[in-house]
């Protein structure tokens, strides 16, 4: 259910809610048992006593500094949580949106049903970041839990106020439009979430389709018939060792006058086991995960059915579950492919880019502007970055440049990466056309020149790998919850938007 989100009027710690989040730019020095102006007024609601926790506390509103005030029946509020900005003229959308992510999550771990929200002034003007912060932050994957292990209050409703005055249906639309994209982003989450046993790729598929049906969004599936009659042999060859079929989904976005196409594609391995190259047992779970980018794809075609783009826009989903069984494709094999190349198989672990190759040859046939792909790729990555950064590839600068500009505006943490050419040595094959891995070194790049062979003739390709950070071990950011972070989402959205402008 979105958060009921309105504008009031009245003052934050005055409002009928459980707790109020107060906003405040770096405070200005104050003598010694003075109360900074931007808290005066709190002080005052109070009856005083402020300046003392101020200057214990050593609060100066220094980005992400917390204040945590009780009322003890003093405020229609139990608790207010002033929380720093910083300095005001280097609040990027990014920031207020993690502001408001932090504000819903305090709300959950103050159990509170309402949360009433003070703006500074300026942030009136970036209502739809602050509502995608809240519904990203209210977030938790609980479908699973029962009983006493449920949740026995959900954030409900958010009563934001603004210093500065804010026009009521502009807020309104802003207010929605950034509800509609964050929810977006927690369906990609969600899916992510889901465990392998409830979410094989019919059912991905079938998630899709719920998406597209309540968005007004085309779509097509492929069974697995549908993909052996396409050529699609890698795709097969990876879902060969389960007893769920593969699926390929494709969803698409065309508006009557569009300035661009984009086609974006994701990687839909519903669970990773390795295949009979098998993985340890340790973590194995963690690979529920690995069709994140297939995930990302659902929740952004959903977002830009909100954004309503002037851009054609289209989302590939390569699904299939990759295990080990008397039909699985094995190390040694050669392959055909959906581009005509043949593949060497070297470790049935590293099928992402398999599944991939096939949707990268299917989406160039759209002709598109650009194609961007998302995957869960390589471990290589996430040793080289962190788990907090994704990696990206540019086949060109102009494309890097564009790409780079969204990474910006979203303010995610993707770090571009090098496709060193010396390293296609490594994929070179003495059996097939191509070699699907290349040694120890260079893992994620390796992996990058691999899907580079399948793009054909597109000039404009992003392949973004987003092992690391499309899940958290911590709360962070406006990610405030564990597990799934729909980490891509926003900054693919931005793309398109940016795109569109
Ligand atoms: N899904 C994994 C990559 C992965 C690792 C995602 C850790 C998230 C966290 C991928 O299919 C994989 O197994 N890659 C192998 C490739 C190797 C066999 C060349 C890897 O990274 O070890
Ligand atoms: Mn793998
Ligand atoms: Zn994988």
């Amino acid at each position: 259910m979105p958060l009921k989100i309105n504008v009031h009027a009245v003052r934050p710690f005055d409002a009928t809610a459980d707790i109020a989040v107060i906003g405040a730019y770096t405070l200005p020095k104050t003598k010694p048992g003075e109360v900074p102006a931007p808290l005066k007024a709190i002080d005052a609601a109070l009856g005083g006593g402020l300046a003392k926790l101020v200057a214990k506390e050593e609060f100066t509103a220094k980005r992400d500094q917390v204040l945590a005030i009780a009322t003890l029946g003093r405020l229609p509020v139990d608790k207010i949580f002033v929380v720093g900005l910083g300095d005001r003229r280097a609040l990027s959308h990014a920031d207020v949106r993690a502001f408001a992510g932090k504000a819903a999550r305090c709300a959950n771990n103050e159990k509170a049903r309402a949360l009433a929200l003070g703006l500074p002034d300026g942030l009136e003007k970036k209502l739809r970041y602050v509502a995608e912060g809240l519904e990203l932050g209210a977030y938790r994957f609980t479908k699973y839990l029962t009983g006493e292990r449920r949740p026995k209050v959900d954030l409900d409703s958010v009563a934001i106020t603004c210093e500065a005055k804010v026009r009521a249906p502009e807020a309104k639309k802003a207010i929605d439009l950034g509800q509609k994209i964050a929810s977006a982003v927690n369906l990609s989450r969600d899916l992510s979430n889901e465990p392998s046993n409830a979410l094989p790729p019919a059912a991905l598929a079938a998630r899709a389709q719920d998406m597209a049906k309540a968005s007004g969004i085309t779509i097509q599936v492929f069974d697995h018939k549908e993909i052996l009659k396409r050529g699609m042999k890698l795709i097969d060859a990876v879902g060969r060792g389960s007893a769920n079929e593969p699926r390929f989904v494709h969803m698409s976005y065309v508006p009557k006058k569009a300035k661009k196409k984009l086609v974006f594609v994701g990687k839909g391995i519903t669970f990773d086991s390795g295949g009979l190259s098998i993985k340890p047992a340790a973590g194995m779970g963690e690979m529920k995960h690995d069709m994140s980018g297939a995930g990302n794809m659902v929740g952004l075609m959903a977002a830009v059915a909100a954004l309503k783009p002037n851009v054609e826009v289209h989302g590939i989903i390569a699904a299939a579950e990759n295990m080990p069984d008397g039909n699985a494709y094995r190390p040694g094999d050669v392959w055909g492919s959906l581009d005509g190349k043949t593949v060497e198989i070297i470790n049935t672990d590293a099928e992402g880019r398999l599944v991939l190759a096939d949707a990268l040859a299917y989406a160039r046939t759209l002709q598109p502007d650009m194609i961007v792909d998302n995957a869960t790729l390589t471990g290589a990555c996430v040793v080289a970055l962190g788990n907090s950064c994704s990696g990206w590839y540019a086949s060109n600068e102009q494309t890097a440049n564009t790409f780079a500009a969204a990474v910006k505006e979203a303010g995610e943490t993707m770090w571009r990466m090098p496709l060193l050419e010396d390293l296609r040595e490594q994929i070179k094959s003495e059996v097939a056309d191509v070699k699907q891995t290349g040694d120890r070194f260079g893992g994620s790049i390796t992996a990058a020149l691999f899907l580079r062979e399948f793009i054909g003739d597109t000039k404009n390709w992003v392949h973004a790998d987003i092992a690391g950070p499309v899940t958290a071990e911590r709360p962070s950011g406006w990610t405030q919850a564990k597990g799934a972070t729909g980490h891509g989402v926003l900054t693919f959205l931005a793309l398109i938007e940016r795109a569109g402008a």
